[in-house]
């Protein structure tokens, strides 16, 4: 499990541990370990990450299927998602108050964050020896999920619920083995979703002109920087008050004070946020389109769960993986997209790109008691 780099590898409790063999007292521990918070990210970045308890009651083993569901992706680690747990049965439903208005102003992002979790839940349902039958949302506004006994699966999908992540870095530039990428093109898809690989120039050279473009457009938006600030956390005491959103270390850069982060995106050039990701385009093995025949939430939801189905696949055969949907969030160059990549009619989802790399920093996700919806409101 990848820890953030050049920071010391000691848990909150061994830290403590040290301070006492030391002769430093309780009160004086304490004091250094609040001076001291990356320990406190590693051990957040991990508590969330335990593995699954099994055969434990079957409330406290739905609340461990949520919480799997939540390591998910999602737009902008705003984790948009409430469940209502039910006799035998799990909802998932979207959460309003975290939408993205500007970047996914239908909330089309925000569904396929849904399905993603659906994914992970209906992934870690089948090891721990649940069946899922889903329902998608159409009239309804959430995804029902009922769970029936079944015969524990043993699958390495599960076992990468843990280790995905969105690698955000410069990839080593090899081609992905033969027999793996044989392996990951016949990953069982859902009714509706297909996938298209570009794998060689021009074509990708094709691909890349629209980020450029996507690139330019989004950063010369100031509602667009803005709603990105808000969710970006700059330092670690940031990202461990809110439990959300973009930690900067996850994307490869350094710590800073909150104003100072503030100040320096605002100030990001269109052309120099281009240029990073071309190189990091250009330093993968290839990209995967996610289309689909149509464009509404039963069809996002099914979009997210291919995509993390995918995202796990490659995990498990330790191929990286991040998105480069800027194309795609810009409704002008979306449907250009759709023809320049000879798509027909189907709706362009997500772009990935994926290849070799070394993990990054792990994100954080709020704990299980935060998203679950209070009976009250259901
Ligand atoms: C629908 C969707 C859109 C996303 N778009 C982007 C994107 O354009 N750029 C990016 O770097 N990450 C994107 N992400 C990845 C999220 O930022 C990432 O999943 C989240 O921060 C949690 O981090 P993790 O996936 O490493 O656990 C997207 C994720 C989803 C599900």
């Amino acid at each position: 499990m990848n820890t953030i780099p050049s920071r010391p590898r000691l848990s909150r409790r061994s830290f403590v541990k040290l301070l006492a063999a030391a002769g430093v007292t309780t009160a004086g521990g304490y004091l250094l370990v609040e001076a001291a918070p990356w320990l406190d990210y590693e051990a957040q970045a991990n508590d969330i990450r335990r593995p699954l308890a099994r055969k434990v009651p079957m409330s406290a083993q739905m609340r461990e299927l949520i919480r799997y569901a939540t390591l998910a992706a999602n737009g902008h680690n705003t984790q948009p998602w409430q469940f209502v747990l039910k006799d035998n049965a799990i909802e998932i439903h979207p959460d309003y108050t975290r939408r993205l208005p500007v970047v996914d102003p239908h909330d089309r992002e925000l569904w396929i964050s849904l399905g993603c979790a659906l994914e992970n839940l209906r992934v870690a349902a089948r090891a721990t020896g649940y069946a899922a039958e889903v329902t998608y949302p159409d009239g309804v506004d959430y995804i029902h999920i009922r769970l029936t006994a079944a015969t524990p699966q043993n699958n390495p999908l599960f076992k990468a619920i843990e280790l995905r992540q969105n690698t955000r870095s410069d990839y080593d530039g090899h081609a992905v083995k033969g027999a793996d990428l044989d392996d990951v093109q016949a990953l069982h898809l859902e009714p509706g979703v297909t996938l298209r690989y570009v794998l060689n120039s021009p074509e990708l050279e094709t691909v890349l002109a629209y980020v450029h473009q996507g690139n330019l457009r989004q950063y010369a938006d100031q509602a667009f920087v803005a709603e990105l600030i808000d969710w970006l956390r700059f330092n670690q005491k940031d990202a461990l008050a809110s439990l959300d959103g973009l930690f900067s270390r996850c994307s490869g850069h350094p710590e800073v004070p909150g104003w100072l982060g503030r100040l320096f995106v605002a100030g990001t050039k269109p052309q120099q946020q281009a240029d990073v990701d071309a190189r990091k385009l250009r330093s993968s093995a290839g990209v995967v389109v996610i289309a689909s025949e149509s464009d509404d939430k039963a069809t996002w939801v099914r979009t997210g769960q291919v995509y993390e189905r995918l995202a796990l696949k490659m995990t498990s055969l330790n191929i990286k993986s991040a998105f480069l949907n800027q194309p795609l969030e810009v409704a002008e160059l979306r449907s250009q997209f759709q023809s320049a990549l000879s798509l027909g009619a189907s709706w362009p989802q997500l772009l990935i790109r994926f290849g070799y790399a070394e993990a990054m920093p792990r994100s954080l996700r709020r704990p299980v008691e935060a998203v679950i919806m209070p009976p009250e409101m259901e």
